[in-house]
């Protein structure tokens, strides 16, 4: 069977920007900056996206495009073909592993945004108190507003009814576009969805650069992301946390990239395109990640109030400062749907991403028509959901294994499996072959020493800071989700050599 193919180029490095800019951009870059001091955190941000960012972006591409040139999207066969060893399959496990488990919280958060933005354009949100100056007494109707959403709970938790469903809403529409296929539906709405994004982010930007609170201005805020402060540099975790979010910001170690790339024709240049999708997240994650959240909050609230609301949550910033301060300003409901709309954007773009690799593998691996494969992931999907939407501490159980963890393991894998076993010299060739530009060669020692040991050492200092840490976490949810992600990654194992089973037989059948 014929693989697709992106129709267009513009349309290829639209999807890969869309797959890269997401949630990410706008809710987790502002808080990982914010955590880790501003300033001390732009400089390992900016040196991680030169050693790592770029390094593993071309090498995805390039393991991508090479995997489908022999018909192969996911990892299990891909690296089985970079590497002659049984080992290499159940490797390529993680590659379908990790980005079916971050999709069943992302397309939950995903979800929210829809239905945040269905509320602001409806108008029914909380009203604002007279008196903003207490950050406390000014959030707090957007906090319970949140929690009156996603419901809580210790263990159990009741979410709305209208939250479950906008979240099958949300599926659907991840369905409807995946099943028109890569160029007709992946890559047509990326050339939608990315300038409309783009556009929304310029025109709430302006807005936040116009706040006049009397007390402070967004500039403040920048000054405080771009102030360098050089005391930090020596705080491991700074450095942790920077390269954590360029992996996350770039769809890195996710197996996701490999998958778009398998999708590009055999000589079709992937330096320049690589360099260029990367360059368009950067764009959305510094300029104007950077100039939204942060800015905003500084300005009402003040350096030292943004950063603790920041650190008291991931959702905090995105989901209840921005929404209130917006809704202090003339036309703020719309606004605050402008935002949330362009929030849903981001996470629609990516979610389809993250759906891809499982797509493909049932495609091409078992043969199954595109709608059968589509239909299948998302079930799989939609029922896995309900750990995260139910159950308490599932959510950050899975983004630390799966997202945190797994992805600079994973992409680790990828460096040696390709630039040591495979070889350096034909994989320098591999990435660079029909290139627009060559890599310059001081890359090439980058990819197969200097990336790799970096990524060790990382994985080393994190795994001793936090792996014993989130061990020690012993609630049964966290048990229930755990080994719901060991039966997910056996289940997989299992699919892949039941796919290995029947080609054998179809070859020899013939
Ligand atoms: N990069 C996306 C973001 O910034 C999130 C993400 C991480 C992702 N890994 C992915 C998206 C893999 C698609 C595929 O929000």
């Amino acid at each position: 069977m014929e693989r697709e193919r992106w129709a267009t180029r513009i349309g290829l490095i639209l999807a890969m920007a869309g797959n890269a800019v997401g949630l990410g951009n706008f809710l987790r870059f502002p808080v990982q900056a914010a955590e880790n001091g501003g300033g001390a955190f732009m400089i390992p941000y900016i040196i991680a996206f030169l050693i790592i960012g770029i390094p593993l972006m071309w090498i995805e591409w390039a393991i991508g495009r090479y995997g489908g040139a022999h018909g192969h999207g996911t990892t299990p066969a891909i690296f089985n073909l970079l590497w002659r060893n049984r080992l290499s399959k159940v490797v390529g496990v993680f590659g379908l592993w990790i980005p079916l488990v971050v999709i069943i919280y992302y397309i939950y958060i995903e979800s929210w945004t829809l239905g945040f933005a269905v509320k602001f354009l409806l108008g029914l949100v909380p009203g604002t108190p007279a008196d903003g100056s207490d950050p406390n007494t000014y959030l707090q109707p957007f906090k319970e507003f949140l929690t009156s959403y996603v419901g809580k709970g210790d263990e159990l938790i009741t979410p709305s009814p209208f939250a479950y469903v906008v979240f099958t809403i949300t599926v659907l529409i991840n369905v409807f576009i995946l099943s028109r296929g890569v160029s007709r539906g992946i890559e047509a709405f990326a050339k939608v969805a990315m300038p409309t994004l783009f556009l929304l982010a310029v025109v709430l930007v302006v807005r936040v650069f116009l706040i006049d609170t009397g007390t402070g201005s967004a500039l403040e805020g920048l000054n405080f992301l771009w102030k360098p402060d050089l005391s930090k540099l020596t705080d491991p975790g700074v450095w942790i946390a920077a390269s954590g979010q360029i992996f996350f910001t770039l769809s890195l170690g996710f197996g996701a990239i490999i998958t778009y790339a398998s999708y590009i024709k055999k000589d079709q240049d992937i330096t320049l395109s690589g360099l260029t999708a990367s360059s368009l997240n950067e764009t959305a994650e510094v300029v104007l990640g950077g100039s939204l959240a942060i800015p905003a909050a500084v300005a009402f609230f003040g350096v030292a109030n943004a950063v603790a609301i920041a650190q008291s949550g991931a959702f905090s910033l995105g989901f209840i400062s921005l929404p209130a301060i917006f809704a202090n300003m003339p036309a703020g409901t719309f606004l605050g749907f402008l935002w949330f709309f362009l929030l849903f954007f981001a996470g629609l773009t990516s979610s389809l991403a993250l759906m891809q690799p499982l797509i493909a593998f049932f495609e091409d691996e078992f043969g199954l028509s595109r709608k059968n494969a589509v239909y299948m992931t998302a079930g799989i999907v939609f029922f896995s959901a309900h750990l995260v939407i139910f159950l308490n501490r599932s959510l950050d159980e899975m983004d630390f294994w799966a997202g945190t963890i797994g992805v600079v393991f994973f992409g680790l894998l990828e460096m040696v499996i390709f630039m040591w076993i495979f070889g350096g010299n034909r994989a320098w060739e591999e990435i660079n072959r029909g290139g627009i530009i060559r890599v310059p060669r001081f890359y090439y020692y980058v990819m197969r020493y200097i990336t790799p040991v970096f990524l060790l050492v990382l994985l080393g200092a994190w795994g001793k800071e936090y792996i014993p840490k989130v061990l020690s976490e012993t609630h049964w949810t966290v048990w229930v989700t755990r080994f719901y992600l060991v039966g997910l990654f056996l289940f997989l194992t299992l699919l892949v050599f039941i796919a290995e089973k029947r080609k054998t037989r179809e070859v020899s059948c013939e």
